[in-house]
């Protein structure tokens, strides 16, 4: 895919900091360190434009990407940051809760959680107020598939399902945001 302007448009906590043109909004979701800065990256074919680290919580606001004026990626900070203060968690839950509630422009949630782990209580919670609460269509990324022998991803990716979706009514693939692409 090739996509000419891909900029930083809004930064957001409350609601009326969002984006008011209406435009679909895709939306990554998961907890921190998860990849979700890297999945926009390995997207949208850019190196640098959402921040990652290898530290978790580098995202701490909403971040509307604007894509040629079609769509935004929104790239949410990641709950479930064990050095982040009680405090600061509960206000991040608070903004993200907020912006699941009032965005109407949700076109797909993606959900992400890690290849090589079970889902976390955090995960959970997430995942089950996203299915209980949402009305956007939702799928779930295992990522960092790189980081486990390729022979191990289909099972792997069915035993998290099989934890969190056992109605499998949901779409769960492998992601790599290092090598694009499972
Ligand atoms: P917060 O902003 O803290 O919520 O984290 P995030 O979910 O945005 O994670 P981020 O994209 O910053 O990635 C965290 C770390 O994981 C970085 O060091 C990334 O390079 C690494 N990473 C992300 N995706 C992958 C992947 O698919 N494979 C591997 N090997 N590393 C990855
Ligand atoms: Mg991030």
């Amino acid at each position: 895919m090739k996509f000419d302007k891909v900029e930083l448009a809004n930064v957001a906590i409350r609601t009326t900091q969002y984006p008011t043109d209406n435009k679909p909004e895709f939306l990554m979701l998961g907890r921190s360190n998860v990849g979700k800065s890297s999945f926009i990256n390995s997207m949208l074919n850019r190196k640098k434009l959402a921040r990652t680290s290898s530290e978790p919580g580098k995202t701490r606001l909403i971040n509307f990407y604007n894509v040629d004026d079609n769509f935004y990626f929104v790239d949410l900070p990641g709950y479930g940051y064990s050095k982040m203060s009680k405090q600061e968690q509960a206000k991040v839950g608070s903004f993200i809760e907020e912006y699941l509630v009032n965005s109407k422009n949700i076109a797909l949630i993606i959900f992400l959680i890690d290849i090589r782990h079970d889902p976390t209580e955090n995960d959970r919670l997430m995942y089950n107020y996203i299915v209980n609460n949402s009305n956007s269509p939702c799928i779930i990324l295992a990522n960092k598939a790189d980081k486990i022998a390729v022979t191990k991803v289909d099972a792997q990716v069915a035993n998290l399902q099989n934890q969190l979706n056992p109605l499998k009514d949901l779409l769960f693939l492998p992601y790599s945001s290092e090598r694009k692409i499972y």
